[in-house]
């Protein structure tokens, strides 16, 4: 029998590629949906028309337990998350809600649905196994570079406390109760699939539009920040493997290497044969109240332990995104709108 996952977050960026990794893998792929009629899933349903939708939202303990039940997943993926972190401080305690107490709810929901007893630890196997989506934000201001899987949290964000916390307890109920429990510690992942609001694809877009002359200029904070970017294709592959290994452990995600916005902003100009600096226009309001100056993995465990490596380049990474903008913005797509999805 096929094995079944069970992924939230199913309409973002990474739950569509790791469900067409798993699809390819001959799973049975189950996504939960929130909302009424969220056109999101409208607009996944297109690319995967083989995931099974359960509805639920991680702010509801009941619809948690409900989908758990009828799905019965052996694997569950928690990608869930408001994971833009400017909204974390306009909305700071629906953050904490979503991002953090949700994976206390999704884990509360294995846990009654394979009838895991308060106090009586189970052995890891035959039960359901989870993935908690960890974020390299969790080290925010770094206390070393780069950060491994012992490197200390210092949170920058409401975002990144509300993951830190997802990551503690998915750490206490392996400990408490045995679970099959991992996180990952996931740093930038991108692909054309990315929200328009986060900075790769905000400037991919914003170079498409320039060279189509639909705008003259991109309106950029702070582009002294460097992050470690790599393509969330590859990353889903370390979700995946995360949960075949044979104990559970948490891993460092990424590719080891560090680029700045500036450095980012070059490139995707670049290769549309344009000169950033005829556009690109500082706005001090974009800045952070606090900000992550630098983010930079070492993915040694998973190399060693997983066999995972990265396979697409920075560069790379960047001429697919803007390739596919011009393609989409030449075609006449929104990508406001969720019509348009590679
Ligand atoms: P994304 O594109 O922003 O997707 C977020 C998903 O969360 C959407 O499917 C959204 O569904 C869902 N969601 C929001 N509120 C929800 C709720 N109340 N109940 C259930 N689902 C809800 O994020 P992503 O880039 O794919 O990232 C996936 C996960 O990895 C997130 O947890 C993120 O924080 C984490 N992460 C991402 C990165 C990265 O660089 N991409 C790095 C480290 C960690 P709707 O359609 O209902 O809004
Ligand atoms: N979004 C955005 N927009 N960021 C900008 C801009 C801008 O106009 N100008 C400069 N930046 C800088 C931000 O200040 C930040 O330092 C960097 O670009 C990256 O910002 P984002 O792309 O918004 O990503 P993030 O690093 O804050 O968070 C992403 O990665 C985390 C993992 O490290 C998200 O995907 C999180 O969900 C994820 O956990």
């Amino acid at each position: 029998m096929a094995r079944r996952a069970l992924i939230t977050g199913i309409t973002g960026q990474d739950g569509s590629y790791l469900a067409e990794h798993l699809l390819d893998q001959g799973y049975e792929v189950w996504g939960l949906a929130r909302g009424q009629a969220n056109p999101r899933v409208s607009r996944m349903r297109k690319l995967l028309a083989d995931v099974q939708v359960v509805r639920g939202d991680l702010l509801d303990q009941g619809s948690l337990i409900s989908a758990v039940e009828r799905v019965q997943p052996d694997e569950v993926y928690n990608l869930g998350a408001i994971s833009f972190v400017p909204m974390s401080w306009e909305q700071a305690e629906l953050t904490a809600e979503v991002t953090g107490m949700g994976v206390l709810r999704m884990l509360e929901a294995i846990r009654v649905c394979s009838g895991v007893s308060r106090g009586g630890a189970a052995s890891p196997s035959g039960q359901m196994r989870f993935y908690q989506a960890s974020s390299s934000e969790m080290f925010g201001q770094v206390t070393e570079t780069p950060q491994n899987e012992r490197t200390a949290f210092h949170p920058r964000s409401p975002y990144g406390v509300a993951k830190a916390y997802g990551h503690f307890l998915t750490q206490n109920y392996r400990e408490s109760y045995g679970m099959f429990a991992v996180s990952g510690i996931l740093f930038n992942h991108e692909s054309p699939r990315r929200g328009a609001e986060f900075v790769t694809r905000k400037v991919t877009l914003g170079v498409a539009r320039i060279k189509l002359g639909l705008a003259t200029e991109l309106r950029l904070g702070n582009l002294e920040a460097r992050r470690d970017w790599g393509f969330a294709g590859d990353y889903v592959k370390a979700m995946h493997l995360m949960l075949q290994a044979a104990s559970p452990e948490d891993y460092v995600i990424g590719t080891g290497r560090m680029k700045s916005v500036r450095e980012l902003v070059e490139a995707a100009f670049s290769a549309a044969g344009l000169d950033w600096e005829q556009h690109v226009v500082v706005d001090q309001a974009l800045h952070r109240p606090a900000e992550v100056d630098l983010l930079c993995a070492d993915p040694k465990k998973a190399r060693a332990q997983l066999g995972w490596e990265p396979s697409v380049s920075f560069d790379e990474l960047v001429a697919m995104m803007v390739e596919s903008d011009l393609r989409l913005l030449s075609a006449g797509g929104d990508p406001d709108q969720d019509s348009s999805w590679p």
